[in-house]
């Protein structure tokens, strides 16, 4: 964009202050941003502070910023259970649970609220942005913004545009996540994005290949790492990620897009069925003492 000077974003709105729209908080906070975080309940906001004093804490231990840079930084951060507290906002990020019902009822909710000139985003990893967009008035005023987790430390993000998503409002959000020292790159609304419907296909033809005793679990991964440079092979990639988790992922893009490519391998259902989800329950294609343990056979 040439002549359109950038967008000032001044006061983001995160609703969620869980795992992701904490650390989402943390990352506009750091970059000068005011931020308005809202919970449903007193609880639920007391945890997100924790979280951001935890994870702001950890960088100072790690000597990434002093005592004083925390205390601004927790200080541009405003945390509330109140959602028109939002009218302020030039910017509001929805990262709850993934549930379409819940989104779709908060982004309805934020029509009443928030200025017409405001940005909307949804942090969805899987849902359409398209459907959630629906629910709110100005539909291309909608972006999805799906950070990585986590969000303060990951630099990719993939911005999501709908068919309506007018373009100064996806080159705005481009530029201001820029802005925050993130790599943004723009795909089109189909589950998975690019990140996840490349990875996982190949996570899931690795499952195939094992299935089908083409190889052993040990060497398709040495086979990853050590030929393609990855630092972890699929399998135990899938066991980190979660079974479960991995089960889902591709399940949903399988329904959406219909690629082969992401039909659930049949060995990763009787993994999950049989309880073998990964690190997390001990066991999965490799067997862990502990579930933070390193891999032992
Ligand atoms: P989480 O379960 O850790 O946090 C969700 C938070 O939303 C909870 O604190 C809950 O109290 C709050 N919440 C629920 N309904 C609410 C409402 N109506 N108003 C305000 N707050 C509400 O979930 P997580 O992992 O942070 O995921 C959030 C979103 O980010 C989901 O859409 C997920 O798919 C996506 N995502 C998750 C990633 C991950 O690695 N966990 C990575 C990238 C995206």
């Amino acid at each position: 964009m040439t002549d359109v000077p950038a967008r000032e974003f001044t006061t983001v709105g995160v609703i969620g202050l869980g795992t992701m729209g904490a650390g989402i908080a943390e990352v506009f906070a750091r970059n000068g941003h005011r931020v308005i975080g809202v919970e449903v309940t007193d609880a639920a906001v007391e945890r997100g502070r924790q979280h951001l004093e935890h994870s702001t804490g950890r960088a100072v231990k790690r000597g990434k910023m002093t005592e004083e840079q925390q205390d601004e930084i927790l200080g541009r951060i405003t945390l509330t259970t109140e959602m028109k507290d939002l009218a302020v906002a030039d910017l509001v990020v929805e990262a709850v649970v993934e549930s379409l019902e819940v989104k779709k009822a908060i982004f309805r909710t934020l029509d009443s609220i928030v200025d017409p000139e405001a940005v909307l985003a949804t942090n969805t990893s899987s849902l359409s942005v398209t459907e959630i967009s629906t629910a709110n008035s100005r539909p291309g005023r909608v972006v999805g913004v799906h950070f990585f987790n986590p969000a303060p430390v990951q630099n990719l993000v993939e911005v999501i545009r709908t068919v309506v998503t007018e373009p100064q409002v996806l080159a705005d959000v481009v530029d201001l996540l820029r802005d925050l020292g993130k790599n943004p790159v723009v795909c089109g609304d189909k589950a998975g994005f690019i990140a996840n419907t490349l990875l996982f296909g190949y996570l899931n033809h690795a499952v195939a290949m094992y299935e089908g005793k083409y190889a052993s679990r040990e060497d398709i991964d040495a086979a990853m790492r050590f030929g393609c440079g990855y630092p972890m092979g699929p399998l135990a990639l899938l066991d980190l990620i979660g079974l479960d988790t991995a089960y889902e992922i591709l399940d949903t893009m399988y329904k959406q897009g219909r690629d082969r490519l992401h039909a659930p391998a049949p060995l990763l259902k009787q993994y999950v069925t049989a309880g073998l989800l990964g690190r997390k329950s001990g066991r999965g294609f490799y067997t862990y003492e502990a579930p933070d343990s390193p891999v032992v056979v």
